[in-house]
């Protein structure tokens, strides 16, 4: 196991103090990147005491520290999962061979996009919920919002280090750009749709967390499989943070299940008005939240047919998600059928990776789905959450801009355009969900719309004082 030394400015288990340049570039990057976090990250609560986990070393056993501190303090460090002994290449055209230490010079401008694109999503989701805190359901939800931010920030700074570290003066420009660009900014947004959609409810930011976070996931995974070893064991170690993320959505998700369940018992209707008028929120009104990040976190996966995710995957650089479950790691032979509107189409296989990365990220995303319609289904309700079409609301790909229903059916334009507020919030069904969003902060409280959580964080009760204000 790497231990970590934390007297030191940037803590990290990359043996940075024997790296003079390096470790000076970074320490020069710092106080930008704190700057930018007293700019764009969570609003007036840089005083607050908040009860955080900090990573600590790679350990599986015991990889994180609790406690209470102030945001500005946490310590950002950087980590990588520790170095598989003789790791070989695992699936492309140098499938068997050592992986790579340093990037090979015909894939450096692809590596580099592939990082920085990955790591603008970090600091872009900070930055679309910055002003959440002022609305949160109960205080157990504030730290927990706090935990991801904090978090998206040390995965910023795990990008950064491989910028820094294997990409010269360009990836120094790169490491200062991702400071620069900011969500929903009009003259400098971040790269991806998904992360300047503005973000102002906690209904958004569970389903954000469920469906944006997860292919997050999946995107660490495909990395984990790298070629370029430094890439792989970063995004590795990645992937314990984010598994947190995921629970704040999954389990968001489900409280506001519950809560609507118990007031419809209470009321004996599923009369959407009724339950409205007692606080809480419709399952139509969630299962529209649901379609609208569900289908915008499906363009992250790119076109379905795609000549970028095949060089990627045949030179190594980014690989499927559990690629060991595969058969064939080479896919020279391999086809795909991909539907579109015009048909069926028969591509190379290693041009529809993309789709397959989206099918078994839809598939992970099904698993919340089916927990939520089981407690549905014992309280004796007839309605079912579903999944919209991966062909549904797209805007890349074969799909994109097409006039299909939730079902995956093509219809005419017209009728689209007048249905689509049956299946994506409208105006009224936000500003409904905003009228919900009073801050509730009494320990162990929760807001009408959300049932309390199963249990603390780190064996706490739910009561305890997670943020102290100041
Ligand atoms: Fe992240
Ligand atoms: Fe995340």
């Amino acid at each position: 196991m790497s231990s970590i030394n934390y007297a030191e400015k940037i803590p990290n288990n990359v043996n940075l103090q024997n790296d003079r340049t390096l470790q000076r570039a970074l320490e020069h990057w710092q106080p930008h990147f704190l700057q930018w976090w007293r700019e764009m990250g969570p609003t007036d609560f840089e005083s607050a005491d908040v009860y955080l986990r900090t990573a600590i070393s790679v350990d599986a056993q015991g990889w994180a520290h609790y406690g209470t501190l102030k945001m500005p303090d946490y310590r950002w460090g950087i980590f990588l999962a520790d170095a598989a002994p003789e790791r070989k290449i695992g699936f492309g055209d140098q499938m068997g061979q050592p992986v790579w230490q340093q990037v090979p010079g015909e894939y450096r401008s692809t590596l580099r996009r592939l990082i920085v694109t990955q790591g603008d999503t970090e600091p872009a989701s900070v930055e679309q919920q910055r002003m959440l805190g002022h609305s949160c359901p109960s205080m157990y939800d504030l730290r927990n919002l706090f935990q991801i931010n904090v978090e998206e920030g040390r995965h910023l700074w795990a990008m950064v280090y491989l910028l820094h570290a294997y990409f010269g003066r360009d990836g120094r420009e790169e490491a200062e750009e991702l400071l620069a660009r900011h969500s929903g900014d009009t003259n400098k947004p971040r790269i991806l749709t998904t992360f300047n959609e503005p973000m102002t409810d906690w209904l958004s930011l569970f389903c954000f967390t469920y469906f944006t976070d997860r292919d997050g996931k999946y995107q660490l995974k495909s990395f984990a499989e790298s070629a370029f070893d430094p890439l792989s064991r970063t995004c590795r170690f990645m992937l314990t943070e984010e598994a947190h993320h995921m629970f704040v959505g999954e389990t968001g998700i489900s409280r506001v299940v519950k809560r609507t369940l118990e007031v419809m018992k209470e009321l004996g209707t599923d009369d959407p008005a009724r339950i409205r008028a007692a606080g809480a929120i419709d399952l139509p009104t969630l299962q529209k939240y649901l379609n609208y990040w569900c289908s915008s976190s499906l363009d992250l996966f790119g076109s379905e047919i795609s000549s970028n995710s095949a060089a990627s995957f045949a030179s190594g650089m980014k690989g499927r998600p559990d690629e060991q479950t595969y058969q064939d790691h080479v896919l020279r032979e391999a086809s795909m059928a991909i539907e579109t509107p015009q048909g069926a189409e028969t591509v190379p296989m290693l041009n529809a990776l993309n789709e397959v990365m989206r099918e078994s990220y839809l598939k992970d995303c099904e698993i919340g789905v089916k927990r939520w319609n089981r407690m549905i289904e014992r309280a004796g309700h007839a309605l079912r959450l579903t999944l919209p079409s991966s062909r549904f609301r797209r805007q890349i790909g074969p799909w994109a801009g097409q006039p299909v229903d939730t079902q995956g059916k093509l219809i005419a334009r017209e009728e689209y355009e007048r249905r689509l507020e049956e299946w994506i919030p409208s105006e009224r069904d936000r500003a409904f969900v905003h009228s919900l969003m009073q801050r509730v902060i009494e320990p162990g409280k929760m807001a009408a719309w959300i049932a309390p959580p199963e249990r603390g964080i780190n064996n706490l009760p739910v009561d305890y004082e997670y943020v102290r204000l100041q």
